[in-house]
C-alpha cells in the first residue's frame, strides 16, 4: 500500500530536507515510485536534488489552481522519482486559501489523489510551525524523526517532538503514526548512550539501525547516490531506505 511520510523535527538545520531528499532518491533506486513534494517555501529540497524548477509549476499550483499532479510533475535524474516544487508562493497560500473550509486539509487532498502512481510519497516539511508545517502533519500517514546527537540536548528535542505531534493530532483528529527515530551524524557509542536512558526505552518507537554519518557538506550539495553509490553517505541512505520498507511491509 502506498504511503505519504515526512521528516519532521520543530528544530531548523537537523537534516530533514537532506534526509527527505536522500531517502526518496534510494526509495527510487530500491525501484519504488516515488514522489518528492517540496513544501518549504524557500525550495531547498529542488535546490539540492539538482532539478530545474524554473517555469514549472509548483505545489502552490497544484493545491491553489487545481492543476493536477502531471502538470506539477518535474523529472528528475532518477527514473522512478519525480518531485513537486515548492516556490516562494507557498508563503501566500493561507490567504489564498482564505475562504474554503479545512484549509489545512487541502494538501492532504491533493497529495491523496496522487497515491496511485507511487509507492511513496515524501513531503519536505518546513522547520517554521504554521500553516504550512500543519497541513504536512495533516497530509502524512507517517512521521519519521531524526535524531542529531551532537545537538546539545536531543532527548529534550525528541520528547518535544513527540508532544508537539501528539497535540498536532489531538487537534486534527488525525491518526497519523510516529513511524520511529533514526540517528544522524553520531557514532555507534553516542547511539548506545542514548539508547540507554529510560525514558527512551518507555517510548513506542522503532529505533532503526542505520546511522548516518557525518559527512563533508561538499558532499551534500546534490544527492549522494549522484556523487558515489559506493560511499559511506549512499550506502546509510539505502541502507535506511530498505529498513523502512522493511516496516511498511511488516
Ligand atoms: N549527515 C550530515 N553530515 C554533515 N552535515 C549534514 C548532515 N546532514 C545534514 N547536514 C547539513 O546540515 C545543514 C542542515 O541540513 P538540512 O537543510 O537537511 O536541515 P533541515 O532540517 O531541512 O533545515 P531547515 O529546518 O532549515 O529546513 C545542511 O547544511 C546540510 O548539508
Ligand atoms: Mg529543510
Amino acid at each position: 500500500m502506498s504511503q505519504i511520510l515526512s521528516i519532521v523535527n520543530y528544530k531548523d538545520g537537523t537534516g530533514k530536507t537532506t534526509s527527505a531528499v536522500n531517502l526518496a532518491v534510494s526509495f527510487a533506486l530500491l525501484e519504488k515510485r516515488t514522489l518528492l513534494v517540496d513544501c518549504d517555501p524557500v525550495g531547498d529540497a529542488g535546490k539540492l536534488l539538482r532539478v530545474d524548477t524554473e517555469r514549472q509549476l509548483t505545489l502552490f499550483d497544484l493545491m491553489v489552481k487545481k492543476n493536477t499532479g502531471n502538470d506539477c510533475n518535474v523529472k528528475t535524474n532518477f527514473d522512478m522519482l519525480d518531485f513537486i516544487a515548492s516556490d516562494l508562493n507557498l508563503l501566500s497560500i493561507k490567504k489564498q486559501l482564505s475562504l474554503k473550509p479545512f484549509k489545512e486539509r487541502i494538501l492532504r487532498a491533493s497529495v491523496i489523489d496522487l497515491k496511485k502512481d507511487y509507492d511513496y510519497i515524501i513531503l519536505d516539511i518546513p522547520s517554521l510551525f504554521g500553516f504550512i508545517t500543519y497541513s504536512v502533519y495533516v497530509a502524512s500517514d507517517w512521521l519519521f524523526l531524526p535524531v542529531d546527537l551532537r545537538s546539545q540536548y536531543p532527548d529534550e528535542v525528541l520528547f518535544n517532538q513527540v508532544k508537539i505531534i501528539s497535540d498536532i493530532k489531538k487537534k486534527f483528529n488525525l491518526s497519523l503514526k510516529i513511524g520511529g527515530v533514526f540517528f544522524t551524524r553520531c557514532d555507534s557509542k553516542q547511539i548506545k548512550t542514548f539508547s540507554a536512558k529510560n525514558e527512551l526505552n518507555a517510548m513506542p518507537f522503532n529505533l532503526f539501525l542505520t546511522q548516518i554519518p557525518e559527512s563533508n557538506p561538499d558532499f551534500l550539495n546534490s544527492p549522494v547516490a549522484l556523487k558515489d553509490l559506493k560511499s559511506k553517505e549512499a550506502v546509510a541512505y539505502l541502507k535506511l531506505a530498505s529498513e523502512l520498507i522493511l516496516f511498511f511491509n511488516k
